[in-house]
């Protein structure tokens, strides 16, 4: 193996935890590591927020679909090839001799020999194995990859943390949601190396404070070529935000945080200024150090039950990886999003901190 550093995150969630089912697994271990990321107010109970009742965080990319649009080792066409990548750290003290070419650490990507196949499912199962994408020697368009995760419902997200693999982390990328089970995506964040890069690709508004709960912004910390292997990066949706002290009352940062699918689109892997020598750039000796790989991707978030239940593990009959929400105040429904027939006394309302909002049974005077 090649990648073999222990990091803290992998350290609390270890693969015995990883393989309990997906509702059990309540990320506090990851919570405490990044509990900054999810605001006092939404901590300090988990549960109950004044009368506002909220299920518990867990990894939502547990279990999930995934999928990539390109991986090392494997064809378009889903057939097997070998793809010859370097890694971009070098010399002969970071690898087997054997496998070092001009100093360079080296190795083959291969779909159908299992110890060489990086597919994408490597992100979610827990493991140090990683996913990998095509090596940009194989052709340069491979700089443009999406991957997305199918949550199958909608789901308040809190925050992404993906770690990296034997390569750095992208040069230029997109975290991107939808809330229409993938029909269409908007972007969440973007992420590039310097504030010139952020107004050129994505307007000069992302370079600007968070004043709306749902500024999309550009963040230059996480595109840094170093650390050149294993680093990470960590997106607070909530946390920073005006409404993030007031969830309960905040309808344009519920809304933010919504997604049933989540896509990482990156544009541009980082590279030794490799993008400023156009030569280099068709030079294979330098390309096959060009790729993306992940380790592990976590996504904290819970069930959109709108106040109205502490915990969200009921399964539909016919579906047993949905889940439903426990619903409490006479409330009914996938969400809690109605009043349960024969409480329709008052309209609908979502709990907040000091109003539960509870549906409340007809009247005889109304019923009759
Ligand atoms: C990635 O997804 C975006 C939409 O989110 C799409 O426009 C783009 O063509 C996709 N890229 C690839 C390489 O499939
Ligand atoms: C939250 O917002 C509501 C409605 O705007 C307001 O009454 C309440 O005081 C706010 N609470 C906090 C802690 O800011």
């Amino acid at each position: 193996m090649m990648v073999s550093e222990p990091a803290p995150l992998g350290a609390a969630l270890s693969p015995a935890l990883r393989t309990q089912t997906r509702v059990a697994l309540l990320l506090w271990p990851l919570l405490v590591t990044y509990s900054h990321l999810v605001s006092a107010q939404e901590l300090s109970a988990s549960s109950v927020n004044g009368y506002s009742l909220h299920p518990p965080y867990f990894n939502l990319a547990e279990g999930t679909k995934i999928s990539a649009t390109a991986t090392c080792g494997e064809e378009d066409t889903g057939r097997t090839v070998q793809d010859l990548y370097c890694k971009l750290v070098g010399g002969p003290v970071s690898g087997d001799p054997s496998q070092t070419i001009q100093g360079q650490y080296c190795d083959i990507c291969s779909q159908g020999e299992s110890d060489r196949a990086h597919p994408i499912t490597n992100a979610i199962d827990g493991t140090e194995r990683w996913w990998q994408s095509p090596p940009l020697s194989r052709n340069t368009e491979y700089n443009e990859v999406n991957v997305t995760l199918d949550l199958g419902q909608l789901f308040h997200v809190a925050y992404v943390l993906i770690k990296f693999a034997n390569s750095p982390r992208p040069d230029l990328w997109v975290l991107e949601r939808s809330v229409d089970f993938g029909q269409n995506y908007q972007p969440w964040q973007y992420f590039a190396s310097s504030k010139r890069d952020c107004i050129e690709r994505f307007g000069q508004r992302t370079i600007e404070r968070i004043s709306n709960d749902n500024d999309v912004v550009c963040t230059t910390e996480y595109s840094r070529i170093v650390p050149l292997e294993n680093g990470e990066i960590v997106v607070s949706l909530v946390n920073g935000r005006p409404g993030a002290m007031n969830f309960s009352y905040s309808p344009i940062l519920k809304d933010f945080t919504k997604a049933t699918n989540i896509r990482l689109r990156f544009l541009r892997t980082n590279t030794l200024l490799g993008h400023l020598m156009g030569k280099a750039l068709r030079d294979p000796t330098v390309t096959r150090r060009y790729y993306y790989s992940i380790k592990d991707i976590s996504i904290g978030g819970r069930c959109v039950c709108n106040g109205h239940a502490e915990a969200c593990n009921a399964k539909e009959p016919n579906n047993p990886y949905k889940l439903l929400c426990e619903c409490q105040h006479n409330t009914c429904g996938l969400s809690c999003g109605q009043c349960c027939s024969g409480y329709n006394q008052l309209p609908w309302k979502p709990a907040t901190t000091y109003n539960a909002n509870e549906c409340e049974q007809n009247s005889f005077r109304s019923s009759g």
